[in-house]
């Protein structure tokens, strides 16, 4: 792998936010660029980062893509408003859940992800807009497990052979190439993100879909998104790196009203990490643990099952797709 990681040790903020700022406007020179802001950590800085070096010549999406948390594109924008950038929200759901149609194999259903930002929908914001690069936030833990095959993240492109000027019709930047998570909110800190931004937890960029097992279809989104709101709220306070609610294809036999409910799975994974690389399952109190089945089983239409992950990555993933 060719590109060099600077460590959060070795890593001055200010004098990487200055060094980005200058790469990407000597880049893009008079003309202008775009990007997505998925609300995660990553994107959130090099929106900061591409406004600081273009201004005006950058135009920020929020690309609606179906597979967001509850209530995430509203808060995102009024989040970025506050900070004096204008972000365009797109509503993509159709296209991305049209592509996901009838695809089960995780890898399968991340080139459908993949081809629905970039060809479909970055290239159509490309077309529109006249710009001839994309910023995005690409870090050194996606490229990674991409070049070692564990994982295809959804936003690799170079690293996997792929030349986007000739695929798409446009550059790609990746400010945030050489660092890991802890590195990139350092710099979050340095530009002045509020911290519930850059202290989230990292979210992939294909947001739910890498969080529901076989087909990802709206209403097992759904079922999704309402189980991560409950995850959320009752682990924020614990400080572990990420938490997450995933929806298993199987079904298991419950039961509800005396009645047999042939239903929903849900699996809970809460992390200590420091850079996504390696991890371990959060020593969760017992309570905490009944009080999220309590509550996922009353709040979520269907689930008769709530199990907590405690194997580590590896051999684990953070993620379950
Ligand atoms: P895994 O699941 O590979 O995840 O242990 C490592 C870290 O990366 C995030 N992740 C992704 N981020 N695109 C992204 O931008 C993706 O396709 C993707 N898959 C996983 C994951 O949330 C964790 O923090």
């Amino acid at each position: 792998m060719e590109t060099k990681e600077i460590t959060i040790d070795e890593l001055d903020p200010e004098k990487f936010i200055a060094e980005q700022v200058e790469k990407i406007s000597s880049a893009v020179g008079n003309g202008s660029a775009i990007n997505a802001l998925s609300g995660g950590v990553d994107s959130s800085v090099v929106t900061m980062i591409g406004h600081r070096a273009l201004g005006a010549q950058l135009r920020t999406y929020f690309i609606d893509t179906g597979l967001m948390r509850e209530g995430e594109p509203e808060y995102i924008a009024s989040a970025f408003k506050a900070m004096g950038v204008h972000v365009e929200l797109v509503d993509a759901k159709k296209t991305f859940f049209d592509a996901l149609k009838g695809h089960t194999d995780p890898e399968e259903k991340r080139e459908a992800i993949t081809r629905s930002f970039y060809k479909d929908v970055f290239g159509g914001l490309v077309r529109e807009t006249g710009a001839r690069y994309l910023l995005q936030g690409t870090n050194y833990t996606d490229i990674e497990e991409t070049v070692a095959g564990i994982k295809r993240q959804h936003n690799i492109l170079e690293q996997l052979g792929i030349d986007p000027v000739q695929q798409y019709g446009y550059n790609v930047l990746e400010p945030l190439l050489q660092l890991r998570k802890s590195a990139i909110r350092a710099v979050g800190r340095a530009l002045e993100l509020p911290e519930d931004l850059y202290s989230r937890p990292p979210v992939p960029g294909p947001a739910l879909a890498a969080r529901v097992i076989g087909e990802v279809t709206p209403e097992r989104v759904a079922i999704v998104r309402a189980a991560t709101t409950i995850v959320e709220k009752e682990l924020s306070q614990t400080g572990a790196f990420q938490y997450l609610a995933i929806l298993h294809e199987d079904r298991v036999t419950g039961m509800r009203d005396g009645k047999r409910d042939y239903g929903l799975q849900i699996e809970i994974r809460c992390w200590e990490s420091t850079d996504a690389k390696v991890a371990s399952p959060t020593r969760l109190p017992y309570e905490t643990l009944e009080q999220l089945a309590d509550r996922i089983t009353a709040g979520v239409p269907g689930v008769v099952s709530v199990t907590y992950n405690v194997t580590k990555k590896p051999p684990s993933t953070i993620e379950a797709v």
